[in-house]
């Protein structure tokens, strides 16, 4: 699969009832990274299953698609719709959670498997960690990652007491995590694929800047192409959860041009 196509995930949170229409529409404008979460408060993940069935009845195979899925701790559930037995151990809470994504998602195996927010405390955590583990050695899932994850002397404590290391970070980018300037770093050293969500809901400051303003000007782009290709070009991969086909159409396209060395280090300004 060309890289390109899984440099963007397309995020599949607050669709409710027209998530499979909204993750058909994805695969068919050209989307094969999917992110989602068996979170009911917030992902229709059996939605997002019947729009996978779609795609795959138009001829698509699982091979062609990378899917993403997280297991979210007690803690993020709706106590009224929780997707396990909260009573069970953590281990029994991920395997449930884990074969309920993969009944859920209409596949047998799952690109990659997130935390979706540390568990405290750390003896609780590597406790989940090792049952995700498990999943790996079992062959349900072929990565791990850890998601909402700050703290980078968290992050290499747990990079340091775990065996399968975590493929992916998941984390809003936002100035109020200094956009994880030093966990960034320490992630491309580490071999980790950061993957950004929130990158426009958190950002409008940057995006209606006039310098981002400027830059549109000169590439014929819109303010987002540029912001999503600016992330791509230092290794993040963005999460877009748009619902319009000319949005998805548009960040399809931020492949068809570069930026310049010194508008990347202009718009990394805008960070600072
Ligand atoms: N791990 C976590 O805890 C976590 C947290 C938040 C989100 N996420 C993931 O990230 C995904 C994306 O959510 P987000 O909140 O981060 O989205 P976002 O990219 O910050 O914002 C998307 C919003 O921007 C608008 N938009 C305008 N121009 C756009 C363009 N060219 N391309 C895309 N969107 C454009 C969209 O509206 P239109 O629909 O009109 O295009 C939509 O309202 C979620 O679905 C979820 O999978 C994960």
């Amino acid at each position: 699969m060309p890289t390109s196509l899984t440099a963007l995930l397309y995020g599949t949170a607050w669709k409710k009832e027209t998530t499979a229409h909204c993750v058909e529409m994805a695969i068919s404008q050209g989307f094969r990274g999917i992110d989602t979460a068996c979170q009911p408060k917030h992902y229709n993940e059996a939605g997002v299953g019947m729009g996978l069935a779609k795609a795959y009845e138009k001829g698509l195979k699982r091979e062609e698609l990378f899917i993403q899925t997280k297991f979210t701790p007690l803690g993020g559930q709706d106590p009224k719709n929780i997707p396990y037995d909260p009573r069970e151990s953590i281990e029994k809470q991920i395997a449930t959670s884990c074969a309920l994504s993969q009944k859920n998602l209409q596949t047998t195996y799952l690109d990659s498997y997130v935390l979706h927010s540390p568990i405290f405390p750390y003896t609780e955590l590597l406790r989940a960690y090792k049952a995700m583990e498990t999943l790996h050695e079992k062959g349900d899932v072929l990565h791990l990652g850890i998601s909402n994850c700050y703290d980078l002397a968290l992050l290499s404590q747990i990079y340091r007491d775990t065996r399968i290391k975590p493929s992916f970070v998941q984390n809003r980018f936002y100035a109020d995590t200094g956009y994880d300037t030093e966990l960034r770093a320490w992630c491309i050293q580490h071999h980790i694929a950061y993957q950004g969500c929130w990158t426009l809901t958190a950002n409008p400051h940057i995006l209606e800047s006039h310098p981002m303003r400027l830059l549109a000007q000169k590439y014929a782009k819109t303010e987002a192409q540029l912001f999503y290709r600016f992330l791509t070009c230092k290794g993040i991969t963005p999460l877009i959860g748009s619902t319009s086909p000319k949005h998805l159409e548009e960040d399809l396209a931020i492949f068809d041009f570069e930026l310049h060395k010194d508008d990347i280090e202009k718009i990394d300004r805008l960070l600072m």
